[in-house]
């Protein structure tokens, strides 16, 4: 489509405004996260906005074309309107933007990648609450779809620190209310806006990868439940599930987009899902999934709430991947998985003779082993879980391709684990985490253990558990990424504590709070067994004697004050 109308325009205006910088815009595990009240700072957003220009589109930045679309929280629609007016103003020619701001996560990265734009804004802060008093977030994402690696990441803070000023065409107003193209002279340029559907291009695409029918015709006999949480997924899956697979619209909660998500914490986990937990356990319902506010996470549950946890999640779909199109079509190239993601995954990878790549926390170092085609699923024990059909991890996805496995088994949910454990030994997982304790405390906690590992008494030291469970040390060390794609290093990326018999320790402070610090203890056992009955087994009792030691070692009620986490999953 071309530009229209715009020659007898009055060019906007572009100004150059005097800035200076604000402490703090690094970005974490995934983009800018801070309350709402810091973005709303004169200057704050503009600053972080430019700064994702240059460092994202270099000497690409004039004539480039950006996605921008986000979760519908509060604050996102202003945000947009700033890209719009600072992307015109730095030379961006076009602009796709869902209607209203409104994109989730993974839709934006199929945006970039079916649109071929040079990059995108994604705004959110995926799981964190929202509202005036809760958080928001700002992405920026490369031309490939996905979340800008370190060393963009890295640029964008370095300029950030040192900004003075920023371009902006203040009296640029798009109307994003409704769909269409328009076109805007801007002093030297023409800025192209088209407003899309947010849906339409997502759920055709996802009626390319998967057997829409089949899927349907096993729903036909059950009943399911799709929580999204108020978040952004709700028109995603009332159009995919309720208008595509004629399914009651009562199988859809939670489905209007709200700017606080109700007040809630928009993260699908036992702990801020739990509502969704106590339906299932009335036992009406076969299988339940919820999204998080951006649409990337995902939990699955079966009949009476039996969980799923991410990391048998992935390992399961790993083992299952014939039996979706888009596998059928391009194969099934390797896997990949975050290091405190368990080793389920690689029990399957080994069994097929496929690569199984172990990454830091954070889909971005994904990218580029997708990119060289080395793999084509991965996930986090995070609840993330995707492919390389985008750059992000997909929510909608993960439960559209469970739906897939489930249609062609024709089993239950609980029926397809206990066969994956018959078959694969079962991987114990469970993840502790202390939210928003002190930053020193954090900080402390891991320095005590850095030192731990770099003793050399701890090295083949046997571990025991009041009462008498003992675990011996394999290997220790701060987990150190180089990818293998390009080369570049990551550092620091969590203490693990390896013990004989695939049992392992992790620790790590959260990357995407927005204030203080989250430790994050990440404990795993395996056992196997030939009777499936042997892994009815309970994870936390499983895991009782390694948690016990876990929370020892590091010193945690010492150095926090806290004596139970804030979640466990
Ligand atoms: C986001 C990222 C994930 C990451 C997760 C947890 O969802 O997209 O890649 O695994 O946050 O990160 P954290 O640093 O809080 O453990
Ligand atoms: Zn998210």
């Amino acid at each position: 489509m071309s530009c229209c109308g715009v020659g007898a325009m009055a060019p906007n205006a572009v100004e150059t405004i005097k800035t200076s910088p604000f402490d703090g815009q690094k970005p974490g595990t995934s983009g800018l996260r801070k309350p709402v009240g810091t973005f709303q700072q004169p200057h704050y957003s503009e600053n972080f906005i430019q700064a994702g220009l240059i460092a994202g589109l270099g000497d690409k930045l004039v004539g480039s074309s950006l996605a921008v679309g986000g979760d519908g929280r509060f604050f996102c629609k202003e945000a947009a309107q700033l890209i719009i007016k600072i992307a015109a103003a730095n030379g961006v020619s076009k602009i796709v933007i869902g209607q209203n701001g409104i994109l989730s996560t993974p839709a934006c990265s199929h945006i970039i990648r079916k649109y071929e734009l040079d990059g995108g804004f994604i705004l959110t802060a995926s799981h964190n609450p929202g509202g005036p008093k809760g958080d928001f977030g700002i992405k920026y994402n490369i031309s490939n779809g996905g979340p800008a690696p370190e060393g963009i990441t890295n640029k964008i803070y370095e300029i950030t620190q040192k900004i003075t000023e920023y371009k902006i065409a203040p009296n640029l107003k798009v109307d994003i209310t409704r769909m269409g193209m328009s076109c805007h002279k801007i002093a030297g340029g023409t800025l192209t806006v088209e407003v899309i559907d947010p849906v339409q291009d997502y759920v055709d695409y996802m009626k390319e990868i998967f057997d829409f029918q089949a899927i349907q015709a096993y729903l036909k006999s059950k009943n399911v439940l799709l929580n999204a949480m108020n978040g952004v997924t709700g028109p995603y899956l009332q159009k995919i599930f309720v208008n595509e697979m004629q399914l009651p619209a009562e199988s859809c909660l939670n489905c209007e987009i709200l700017p606080d998500f109700g007040g809630k914490h928009p993260d699908p986990n036992l702990t801020y899902a739990s509502d969704l937990v106590e339906i299932m356990k009335q036992g009406k319902h076969d299988f339940a999934a919820a999204f998080d506010g951006d649409g990337d996470r995902n939990m699955i549950l079966g009949h009476k709430a039996f969980f799923v946890t991410p990391c048998d999640s992935l390992a399961v779909l790993a083992a299952n991947l014939e039996c979706i199109p888009y596998f059928q079509k391009h194969g099934v190239k390797g896997f990949a998985r975050s290091m405190p993601t368990s080793e389920a995954l690689d029990k399957v990878a080994e069994k097929c003779g496929k690569g199984c790549y172990e990454v830091p926390t954070g889909w971005k170092f994904f990218g580029n082993l997708m990119d060289a085609g080395k793999i084509n699923l991965c996930g986090e024990e995070s609840f993330g879980t995707g492919s390389d059909h985008v750059r992000e991890k997909d929510g909608i996805w993960a439960a559209l391709a469970w739906l897939s496995v489930l249609a062609h088994k024709q089993k239950s949910v609980e029926d397809v684990l206990l066969d994956h454990w018959e078959t694969y030994g079962r991987n114990y997982f469970s993840r502790y985490d202390y939210e928003n304790v002190s930053a020193e405390a954090g900080a402390k906690l891991m320095e005590g253990l850095d030192k731990l590992i770099q003793d050399p008494k701890t090295r083949g030291m046997t571990f025991s558990d009041p009462t008498g469970k003992s675990y011996r040390m394999q290997h220790l060390d701060n987990f150190e990424y180089t990818d293998p794609i390009d080369g570049s290093v990551s550092k620091n990326q969590g203490i693990r504590f390896i013990f004989e018999e695939g049992f392992r320790i992790i620790y790590r402070l959260s990357g995407t709070g927005s204030s203080g610090a989250t430790i994050r203890i990440y404990v795993e056992g395996y056992d196997r067994s030939d009777n499936a009955s042997f892994y009815k087994e309970d994870a936390q009792e499983f895991l009782k004697p390694l948690i016990t030691i876990a929370v020892r070692t590091s010193k945690l009620k010492e150095l926090t004050g806290r004596d139970q986490p804030t979640v466990i999953t």
